[in-house]
């Protein structure tokens, strides 16, 4: 089987275990602020997904959030994961969550596989071949930021950039017709990358939330950068800025 396809079906079954979770609260943990959570079911998508994937690329590492300690991803083949992107979203039951896996070979990814489980969305790159959506090949939007509507993300996890986040909120809302803050990076950035919203920024991400949607939004005929208009990396936390073709000059007008 083709090695996208093997990934696809790993990524299915943590899927399963995202939907099969129960009495969520009750297996909730705080990590660095009541902001910052994880469950139990966070470390067991993660423990599946770090048992098979390796095992399709022989060599390769595994760099997952829930890690204690992870190695360099920007070496070799590395899987690049976040095993339930939009956790606060899990534990309240909002049904808006993902499972997102990236193969990257010295730090460019190269595949990657985001499923919806609740939607039964599946986004798929793999470098050069197109992004898809459930089979079908999805395309950026092409239309103006004014027209538009944007998705951002809050940098819950840090209170010092909420103050630049709700000033870039301001300057993007007041040349776009709205904005929606949905809560999972990872299918923030597909709904960009298939049309659905016509820009996003965060004022933080880590490689496991942006990885694999990084890829589809580049096959899908979009761009993502840094706030500051340089290559996102895959060793470290970044500002994130995504849009359509026809918005990517937005980007150079903004107060950053
Ligand atoms: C978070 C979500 C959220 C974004 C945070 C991320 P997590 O990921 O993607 O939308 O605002 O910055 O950390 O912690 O739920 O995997
Ligand atoms: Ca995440
Ligand atoms: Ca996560």
């Amino acid at each position: 089987m083709e090695l996208l396809k093997q990934i696809e079906a790993v990524v299915r079954e943590a899927g399963e275990i995202v939907l099969s979770a129960r009495d969520v609260l009750d297996c909730t943990m705080q990590k660095t602020s009541a902001a910052d959570l994880v469950t139990a079911y966070d470390l067991k998508v993660e423990q599946l997904l770090k048992e098979r994937l390796p095992q399709l690329v022989p060599g390769s590492i595994f760099f997952g959030e829930e890690e204690k300690e992870n190695a360099d991803p920007s070496k070799g083949w590395a899987f690049i994961v976040d095993p339930i992107d939009g956790t606060a979203n899990f534990v309240r039951g909002l049904r808006q969550s993902a499972v997102s896996v990236a193969l990257a070979k010295d730090g460019q990814v190269e595949y990657a596989v985001a499923l919806d489980p609740y939607r039964n969305e599946l986004f798929t790159a793999k470098r050069g071949e197109g992004a898809y959506l459930n089979g079908q090949p999805i395309h950026v939007s092409d239309r103006p930021l004014e027209k538009g509507i944007f998705g951002m993300g809050s940098a819950p996890y840090n209170k010092g950039l909420h103050a630049a986040t709700l000033d870039l909120l301001g300057q993007m809302f007041d040349r776009s017709c709205d904005f929606r803050r949905m809560g999972a990076a990872v299918l923030d950035l597909c709904a960009v990358a298939c049309g659905r919203l016509d820009a996003f920024f965060e004022y933080e991400l880590c490689p496991w939330d942006y990885a694999a949607a990084s890829l589809v939004i580049t096959e899908a005929g979009g761009t993502i950068s840094t706030l500051e208009g340089k290559p996102i990396p895959v060793t470290e936390k970044c500002t994130v800025w995504a849009s359509n073709a026809v918005n990517a000059h937005v980007l150079s007008e903004l107060r950053v």
